[in-house]
Order: C-alpha cells, then sequence, then structure tokens
C-alpha cells in the first residue's frame, strides 16, 4: 500500500483504495490541466460572467507576495451580480430563501422581495451614519434578515463581520473591538432544542463588555424574531421594522462602487495564537471564486433546490448559504434551529417537505443523526435528493458509506469539500458541474480547476504516494483572503512562512497512487470540535486567567460523534485543591467565555504538565495519550512522571464515563 516505516506515517489508518463509486473516464482532468496551464486566461474569462461597473486592468497582481490581488482595477459591488442582476429576469420571482424556523413556521422569499428588503435596509444603514469602508458587526440567528443584512452592507460598501450566535458575549466583544464596528445588527432571540435563546442580552453584555476595551457602539439594530421581552438602550438600539418600514418597497440605493480588491467582509477564525484572526475577503476575488465553485460543485440548474445545513455564523454559511446560491440564482434552504428536533428526522422532513435537490452538511451532523438509528430516515421521501456533500472535517468511509446508500439510494455522488474560511470556497473536491471524477470514499478527490495541491514533507518535498504530509496550495487563486485583518505580518507568518511560496493549510494530507487527495485533519494546535475550528491556545488562555490556575493545556480527544473533543489539562497554584466543583467552574469559564461549543469534556488536574526540558510542552505526547497510542520518543522528556500522572487521570476519567 505503500506505507513507509515511519512513525507518522503508520498512525494513518488503512485506506479503503479498493473501493471505488461512480467509475468516470477521468475527463475531469483534461479541463483541470487546461486551468493551470493559462491560468490568467482561464480566471479571466470566469470573471466576465460577472458584471462589473470597470474591467479589471490586470487578472492578478502577483509584485508584492503573498499579498496577491485579483482583478486589479476591476470595480464591482456583489450586490449587482446577486440581487441586481436577476431583477430584469425570471429570477426575479424565484424564490430565493425557503425558510423554516426551528419551532415550524415558515417563509418564503423571491429575489424581488429580497432586493426591497436589501434596498430598504441599506437606505437605513446609510442614515444611521454607514459609510463605504465602515465594519459593521452581525450577531444574528438564522433568520433571513442575516443575509439582508450581509447583503446592505456590502450594498453600501460597507464590510461586514458576522458572528456566530452561539459565540459568548465576550467573544462578540473582542471581535467589535477589533473590527471597530460602530454599529451591531442583532435579533431579540431564537429557537433552540425548543428554547428560546436571549440573543439581545448577549449582545447588550457584548457591547458593554467592548466599550470597557475602548469600542464605541452607536447604533444597535434589532430585528425582533420572538417578541420576547428585551432591554433597551434609548438612543441607541433601534428595531429593525420601524427602521425600514419607513421607507417604500420602491426604494433604490445604488450599489457602491468598489474595488476589485477592497474588503468584503472579515470573519474571525482560531489560529494557534489566543487571538482569533480577522480573515479578510475580497470585493472582486471572492465574487468569481464563489461564483464559479459553487457552480461547479453541484452541477446547479434553474430547477434545483440546495439546502446547506450549517450556519451563516461560519464561512459554510457566507459562502454556500448566502454569496453562492445567489450570485448564481439558485433557491436556498435556511434552517434556523437544531438538526434533531423535535424529532431526529428533521432534515429528512425537511428535504422532503420544500423538495430539495442537492444537500450540503457536516460529518459530525451525519454522525449524530445516524447514531438515531435508520427508521427516521426511512419514514421520508427523499427521492429529489440528485447531489450530496460534507465539508468541514475528513469523513469516515462508513459514515460516508451510510450517507451515499441510505440517504442517497446509491443514486447521488457525495461531493466531500475540502476548504478554509481563508479559502473562501471549496479547492479540493468533486465537480459534478463540470465532469465528475471516480469517487473513493475518504476521500475529497481532486483539486479544483485553477488549483494546484500538493502534498510535502518537513522539507517541502512532495511525499511519495500513502505517505502522510502536509497540505500546500502552490498557486494564488481567486478565492483567497486578502490578509488578516490589522494584522499583515501573522498573515505571511501563519500561512506563507512554513513553507516559503506556498500557502500553508495546516493539514495532515496524504495522496495515493492515482493522485487522490486524502485529507487527515489539522497538523497545528487547532482542534475540530464538530466541524468548528476552535484553537487550544484561546482556550488555555481563558484557563490560565482563573485564580487557582497555574498552567494549562488543551488537547483534543476523540469522539464517536463529533470527531474530537476538548480535554484541559491543569495544573493549580500552589493553595489550591483540585474538586469537582472546581473543575465544573473551569469547564462553564470556558462556555462562558469563547461558548458552548468549547465546552471541554473534563478538566484532568496534574501536578505537571509533560514538557521538554526546555520548557515546551509536549503536545504530540499529550495527544498520544488521549488517543491512546503508545507515547512515542519520551527522551525530550524533563520529568517522566508528568506523564504517568496524566495517563492515570485520563484512565480514571474514562473509567468513569463508563
Ligand atoms: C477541515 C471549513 C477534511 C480542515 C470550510 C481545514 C476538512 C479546516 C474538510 C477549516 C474536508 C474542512 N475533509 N477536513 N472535506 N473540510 N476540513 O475554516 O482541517 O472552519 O483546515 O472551514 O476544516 O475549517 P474552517
Amino acid at each position: 500500500m505503500g506505507y513507509t516505516s515511519s512513525p507518522e506515517a503508520q498512525r494513518i489508518e488503512p485506506l479503503p483504495y479498493g473501493e471505488k463509486y461512480f467509475p468516470h473516464h477521468n475527463k475531469y482532468l483534461d479541463f483541470w490541466r487546461a486551468s493551470v496551464e493559462d491560468p490568467i486566461k482561464f480566471w479571466d474569462e470566469r470573471a466576465r460572467e460577472l458584471v462589473w461597473y470597470r474591467t479589471w486592468d490586470k487578472v492578478l497582481d502577483d509584485s508584492n507576495p503573498p499579498f496577491y490581488r485579483w482583478f486589479v482595477g476591476g470595480e464591482t459591488n456583489i450586490n449587482l451580480n446577486a440581487l441586481d442582476r436577476w431583477m430584469g429576469t425570471h429570477v426575479a420571482n424565484k424564490v430565493a430563501y425557503y425558510w423554516e424556523g426551528e419551532d415550524g413556521t415558515s417563509r418564503v422569499l423571491s429575489y424581488r422581495d429580497l432586493f426591497r428588503e436589501v434596498n430598504k435596509l441599506a437606505r437605513a444603514l446609510q442614515d444611521l451614519g454607514v459609510k463605504p469602508g465602515d465594519t459593521v458587526t452581525i450577531y444574528m440567528p438564522m433568520i433571513p434578515e442575516l443575509p439582508i443584512a450581509m447583503l446592505a452592507v456590502t450594498r453600501v460598501g460597507g464590510i461586514h463581520s458576522v458572528v456566530f450566535s452561539g459565540f459568548s458575549p465576550s467573544a462578540l466583544a473582542d471581535r467589535i473591538v477589533d473590527a471597530k464596528s460602530r454599529v451591531l445588527i442583532t435579533a431579540d432571540g431564537y429557537w433552540r432544542k425548543g428554547k428560546v435563546v436571549e440573543l439581545k442580552k448577549g449582545a447588550d453584555e457584548g457591547v458593554s463588555l467592548a466599550e470597557k476595551q475602548g469600542a464605541k457602539v452607536e447604533k444597535v439594530v434589532v430585528v425582533r424574531r420572538l417578541g420576547n421581552p428585551v432591554n433597551w438602550v434609548e438612543g441607541r438600539d433601534v428595531w429593525y421594522h420601524e427602521l425600514t418600514s419607513k421607507y417604500p418597497d420602491t426604494t433604490y440605493v445604488k450599489p457602491v462602487p468598489r474595488k476589485s480588491d477592497d474588503v468584503l467582509f472579515i470573519l474571525y477564525t482560531s489560529g494557534t495564537t489566543g487571538k482569533p484572526k480577522g480573515v479578510m475577503h475580497s470585493v472582486g476575488g471572492y465574487m468569481v471564486y464563489v461564483y464559479n465553485v459553487f457552480k461547479w460543485n453541484w452541477d446547479i440548474r434553474p430547477e434545483d433546490v440546495h439546502w446547506t445545513m450549517a450556519d451563516v455564523g461560519w464561512i459554510t454559511g457566507h459562502t454556500y448559504i448566502v454569496y453562492g446560491p445567489l450570485l448564481n440564482g439558485a433557491t436556498e434552504v435556511m434552517y434556523e434551529g437544531a438538526i434533531d428536533y423535535p424529532q431526529p428526522d428533521r432534515p429528512w422532513q425537511i428535504v422532503e417537505k420544500y423538495g430539495v435537490t442537492i444537500f450540503y452538511t457536516s460529518p459530525t451532523a451525519l454522525r449524530t443523526l445516524r447514531q438515531y438509528g435508520d427508521e427516521w430516515v426511512r419514514k421520508h421521501d427523499l427521492s429529489t435528493l440528485r447531489i450530496l456533500g460534507t465539508v468541514g472535517e475528513p469523513i469516515n468511509p462508513d459514515v460516508w458509506r451510510w450517507y451515499f446508500e441510505l440517504i442517497g439510494k446509491m443514486r447521488c455522488p457525495i461531493v466531500d469539500t475540502w476548504w478554509m474560511t481563508e479559502t473562501g470556497a471549496a479547492m479540493i473536491s468533486p465537480a459534478p458541474g463540470i465532469s465528475l471524477v471516480t469517487l473513493k470514499p475518504g476521500s475529497a478527490t481532486f483539486p479544483l480547476p485553477g488549483i494546484v495541491a500538493d502534498v510535502v514533507d518537513e522539507n517541502g518535498n512532495p511525499t511519495p504516494p500513502g505517505v502522510r504530509g502536509y497540505l500546500i496550495i502552490k498557486k494564488p487563486w481567486p478565492g483567497m483572503m486578502l490578509g488578516v485583518w490589522g494584522d499583515p505580518e501573522r498573515y505571511v507568518k501563519t500561512y506563507w512562512s512554513r513553507f516559503p511560496g506556498y500557502f500553508y493549510a495546516g493539514d495532515y494530507a496524504v495522496k495515493d497512487e492515482e493522485g487522490y487527495f486524502w485529507l487527515l485533519g489539522r497538523a497545528d494546535e487547532v482542534l475540530k470540535v464538530a466541524g468548528h475550528r476552535i484553537g487550544t491556545t484561546e482556550m488555555e488562555d481563558v484557563l490560565i486567567k482563573h485564580p487557582a490556575v497555574a498552567e494549562a493545556a488543551v488537547i483534543g480527544a476523540p469522539d464517536p460523534v463529533k470527531g474530537e473533543v476538548p480535554v484541559a489539562a491543569v495544573v493549580l497554584k500552589a493553595g489550591y485543591q483540585p474538586d469537582e466543583q472546581l473543575r465544573k467552574e473551569l469547564i462553564e469559564l470556558i462556555r462562558t467565555q469563547i461558548g458552548p461549543i468549547a465546552t471541554p469534556k473534563t478538566v484532568l488536574f496534574v501536578r505537571k504538565l509533560p514538557k521538554t526540558r526546555s520548557g515546551k510542552i509536549m503536545r504530540r505526547l499529550l495527544k498520544n495519550i488521549m488517543e491512546d497510542r503508545p507515547l512515542g520518543d519520551t527522551t525530550t522528556l524533563e520529568d517522566p512522571t508528568a506523564v504517568e500522572e496524566l495517563v492515570k487521570a485520563w484512565e480514571e476519567f474514562k473509567a468513569q464515563m463508563k
């Protein structure tokens, strides 16, 4: 099978190379080859399918790497292509969003409805003083006003920063401060597993924390989703409906021309330092890339009903619920609530209700739904489905097969899309819209057109087939991030320094003998919990702020449903004793400071963390303990008893769980 005997390579589970689905002549690869032989011509042609105020002078400016700039000299506004372009066509009367509330209520918005709402809110934002280049923070649940707000902000030339509604007030505060937003758009609340989440309360707390750090939030626009009582700050807070109902339905705001390499939005994501980074995406490059990739991924046709079961607070939602579908004039489903509420067949009920043809979700969601049993699926008519997708984490081949057989009835290709917040849209994935390649369960197949990817070892040399290495992207692409908001150096350091000249993704990968890519998870200190990216350093920073904590290390432990979950190892300061109360307190601290998604499975109290003699925490070793693997090389360990204690604490915890 081509494995070497290196300890790294031995950690790869055997891959089901033999198993193949949809055997196709890989015509796709010819298309790909042409795209990378002359990328300038290729992207120039692709960009011309969209509407611009001014055509670019240059497709790619690569004079200042890694600050690559796309379609320079070009001017446009994403609204032109997502909304205005459709107004003179039949798409105006087509459904843009089927919205499904967790409580069973629903709303249907046509492209024309969306256009009207966006224009009214855009005018309102202008009246509130939002100017081109201003940032507006959006902290909203999954309701239609969320895409409306994003579009209204970009329409007036502003930059949106969407903060996931499940994040804590303090996470919101950090992002408001960093983005320097003066306007926040939020909602009174939303439903989650049948309970009201009082979002406005969180927003108020976030704003006051932000103001303590020097931010000035002048206006808070509040959507009334539930009608639950909310605290009101006169002069600062405004109801969305009062603000927009002032304007007639005929309100029109010209989409403000923006330079192709201006910032379209910021989206914060976790990295290897404590501070989340504001990933900036561009007006022109992101638009061109997302428009095309959405088309390639889903073979999108006028009659399709596409459903991305994700939150708009993540990049998957930005690209595959908002901009991708709208740029293609496609119909999208948007669902507010929990995937298993009120019953584990909720997704299948929604597929049936709206006649979903393309369904896109995460491996964690599939694992969750699978554990409830197949009868929930069998209750529903899923015959409208024609393509299935997955994103966010590696998909286990057995889950792939379950998805393929039970959900797709062996008719629907599984489009496993590998990408990141930083890349804008999928990078490595099947592309049924162009030509499907033969699928292998667990492999994201090949890079998309225009994308040159490889797997390399520590020294940047391509690894032989079957040997694990690091994933790199070798050529710029239009969907690439512009940089890190307010921190150009961090951009260079994080992505372009490890393998100079190449974009370092931070993922392990392996290529097989046929050149298929298999993505194997993060190679750095970032966890993927239920598909959500969380930095271990971010969590450690929260823990060490507690008066009892001297040192902390957070590691990912394998989890059958969520992929991995955080476990904290904590050393207490002298005078503090470990007990259940303190353990609960520390777990709660992470929940409230970061958000429920980051909740540690447990806290292991130890007297020492395993460190090298030079004082570096041996994360690899910690990880091996969590994964019940052999410890590996421990010769650099400063004090072997530290490991014994940790292993013991972990074993005790597991025994309790049984
Ligand atoms: C992981 C999500 C395996 C990967 C769009 C990456 C995947 C990180 C896949 C980015 C996939 C995403 N197979 N792993 N198909 N898709 N990942 O920024 O580790 O939330 O680096 O973007 O998710 O996470 P992010």
